[in-house]
């Protein structure tokens, strides 16, 4: 007797989902490519017949859905942590005894895991499908990529019934780009002129943010889990091991290299075990992660704010590669300033592919004698800028040739010095060359600066070389007609841009004083001299001495303001600016400020804009910055703290809350 439809496409759908797994979780698949589109075509061919037997977590169902118009929010059951870090084996070490004596335990058994370098989802599954997946957001809050996470064929729609999974189970783990994939997707989206990504992280998260669904089911993501939430099936777990032998078991995939390690020599060999593999991997790891493997130890540890105290992450130490110095050339910057920049054979280091690094300036080229022609060796960290780190001798050919500062600007011919005191040379045709009338212009427009959205680069480019513009008063003379009229701008481009000028010409003091552009007076200082100052014309009147006053400012800064106010040409450019329609409000001007030499971090969220917040400390003489070392003052800890609160904790910084601040701050 023929099986009913229902009964057939069950039969298929368990089939589909049999083989998806082999294929995409196991990487061991049990018939031919043409088989499995067979089954697939029967199982679409009944769905199309009977639409009412259609499941949501058919294989079928993975791609189809409607673009989406934005991410919902999503609020996680549990706060989505991030871990602590461990830099070197001493701060190993010190985790591990910090674990051995909280939990009285001579030898503690970890988890040892390599740490995927993708981006932290969690996905729900209720009754045994897939109903929702969730980005990590800010630990509390992520967006539902439900649509996008479907797509993913490792992903499945529906968890084996075999190992009973509980009714309602959270997995949390990582997407990732395999390192083949995110080649062959560059490659391809380079031909196309589409937008390539520079690694593979980057591509992954790029790719789950797409609002079409289909544009992500034609990326190459994979996933690996490496946790559950509080219920992972009865009886309880006793180990976390046991709850990824069991993630693996219901059909989701588990990274192949996880394993365990008994006692710190354990962790340290599982580290060198995955430095040695990390390059033969198809998908890019950045660490290892170690967790308490009892789970009852891990309740006894507990959590901090943002991060557990049973885990730690040891990641790799910065990714060093050789390649070869193809060629030296010289940019010429802002203020004239001659930087020599390494041509180079491309090479991938540290997750991005590097083919030009500055070499900074003379003495640094000399100091690390590269020449062209030579083998380097380029290092890279997390998000740092690639540099060279030495030459590598004995692989110097013999046609290896010296870089000679040139004697004339690459780009104006002009003429060439190098001050006495100085580590750069440069060109001194600054009011002609037009590289430096380019970088000053761009300077002025950035955000830190006058901050004009929209006049980029490459505008800049085409408004010097058509002459619409010879010095940044200029920009406020632009109108609608001349800005439609360059390459790649359209009328309602055009509009934009102009509003966004008009947006910029009331400016406050400090940052017009940043947007003049002055060798050496960056925003800080900016800061400081709008504050001593109060007004434009009180800062230009200023003599040496009474600039010098201010403690951030030296000799050296002191004289480049006298100049730069000095000089008739600056003078009458600000003029025009005035005329123009700029109006550089006043400051209130204060003294040193009751928090003067203090430093302070902000973490988390206030009932008032983190930019003013830092304003108010700033303007009573406190300097704020970024990151919490032994040498800040305290922590501003607000609603919802980072992981900045976990390291205060650790380096005994005094942590206030918000009325605290409001106290200081005298608001
Ligand atoms: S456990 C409770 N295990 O690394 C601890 N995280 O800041 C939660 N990651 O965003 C993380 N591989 O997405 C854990 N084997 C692994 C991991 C891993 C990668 C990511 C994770 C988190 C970040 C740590």
């Amino acid at each position: 007797m023929a099986v009913s439809p229902a009964r057939r496409a069950e039969q298929l759908r368990r089939e589909i989902e049999e083989h998806n797994h082999r294929y995409y979780v196991l990487s061991e698949p049990a018939i031919a490519d043409a088989e499995y589109d067979r089954l697939f075509r029967e199982l679409q061919d009944i769905e199309r017949r009977h639409p009412q037997l259609v499941t949501p977590s058919s294989p079928t169902q993975r791609v189809g859905a409607a673009p989406q118009s934005h991410f919902a929010p999503v609020s996680h059951a549990a706060p989505m942590l991030s871990l602590d870090n461990a830099l070197d084996r001493a701060e190993l070490e010190a985790f591990d005894k910090h674990m051995r004596e909280s939990l009285e335990q001579d030898k503690v058994e970890y988890s040892a895991e390599p740490k995927i370098d993708g981006v932290a989802v969690s996905l729900l599954y209720e009754s045994r499908e897939l109903v929702r997946a969730a980005t990590r957001g800010d630990g509390f809050t992520g967006e539902d990529i439900t649509a996008n996470v479907r797509t993913i064929r490792s992903v499945p729609l529906r968890l084996h019934k075999a190992g009973k999974p509980p009714p309602l189970l959270e997995v949390r783990g990582e997407v990732y780009m395999s390192r083949e994939g995110f080649a062959r997707f560059n490659a391809g989206a380079g031909e196309r002129g589409e937008k390539t990504f520079v690694n593979p992280r980057n591509a992954a998260s790029g790719s789950l943010r797409q609002l079409d669904p289909a544009v992500t089911a034609a990326r190459p993501l994979h996933f690996f889990c490496y946790g559950a939430g509080p219920d992972a099936g009865a009886p309880p777990p006793a180990l976390h091991t046991e709850v990824l032998e069991r993630l693996k078991a219901w059909g989701l995939p588990v990274c192949g290299h996880a394993g365990v390690a008994r006692g710190l020599g354990e962790c340290v060999d599982f580290f060198r075990q995955m430095t040695e593999l990390r390059g033969k991997l198809d998908y890019e790891i950045d660490g290892v992660v170690y967790k308490v493997n009892r789970i009852a130890d891990q309740q006894t540890l507990g959590v901090r704010s943002r991060s557990p105290r049973w885990s730690i992450a040891c990641k790799f130490p910065a990714e060093e590669r050789e390649t070869l110095v193809k060629a030296v050339e010289f940019q010429v910057g802002r203020t004239g300033a001659l930087t020599p920049v390494a041509r180079l054979e491309p090479v991938a280091v540290g997750g991005v592919t590097v083919s030009n690094t500055s070499l900074h300036n003379m003495d640094e080229v000399e100091r690390k004698d590269v020449r062209i022609g030579d083998t380097v060796v380029v290092r890279r960290a997390g998000d740092v800028i690639p540099q060279v780190v030495r030459v590598v001798a004995d692989k110097r050919p013999k046609r290896a040739r010296k870089v000679k500062a040139p004697k004339q600007c690459p780009v104006c011919g002009g003429k060439v010095v190098r001050g006495e005191d100085e580590v750069a040379a440069r060109c001194i045709e600054s009011l002609s060359c037009p590289a430096q009338r380019k970088e000053a212009i761009r300077h002025f427009a950035s955000r830190l600066a006058m901050d004009i959205e929209g006049l980029g680069e490459k505008l800049v480019d085409q408004l010097v070389e058509k002459g619409h513009i010879e010095d940044v008063s200029d920009i406020y003379a632009l109108d609608a007609k001349t800005l439609a009229e360059l390459d790649r701008m359209g009328e309602k481009s055009a509009e934009n841009l102009v509003a966004a000028i008009d947006k910029s010409r009331d400016i406050s003091l400090e940052r017009f004083i940043y947007a003049l552009g002055i060798r050496e007076v960056g925003e800080a200082m900016a800061k400081a001299l709008a504050r001593r100052f109060g007004e434009l014309e009180h800062l230009m009147a200023a003599d040496e001495a009474a600039l010098l006053e201010i403690r951030d400012v030296g000799e050296v800064a002191a004289r480049r303001l006298r100049e730069c106010f000095a000089d008739d040409r600056n003078r009458r450019i600000i003029k025009q600016l005035q005329s123009n329609g700029v109006r550089v409000q006043k400051t209130e001007v204060t003294g040193p400020g009751p928090l003067q030499g203090k430093i302070y971090v902000i973490t988390g969220t206030l009932s008032i804009p983190r930019s003013e917040a830092k304003r108010r400390l700033e303007l009573a003489g406190a300097k704020v910055t970024s990151t919490v070392t032994s040498k800040t003052t305290a922590l501003i800890a607000g609603k919802n703290p980072g992981s900045k609160l976990d390291k205060a904790e650790r380096l005994d910084v005094e942590v206030l809350d918000e009325n605290a601040f409001l106290a200081l701050t005298g608001k």
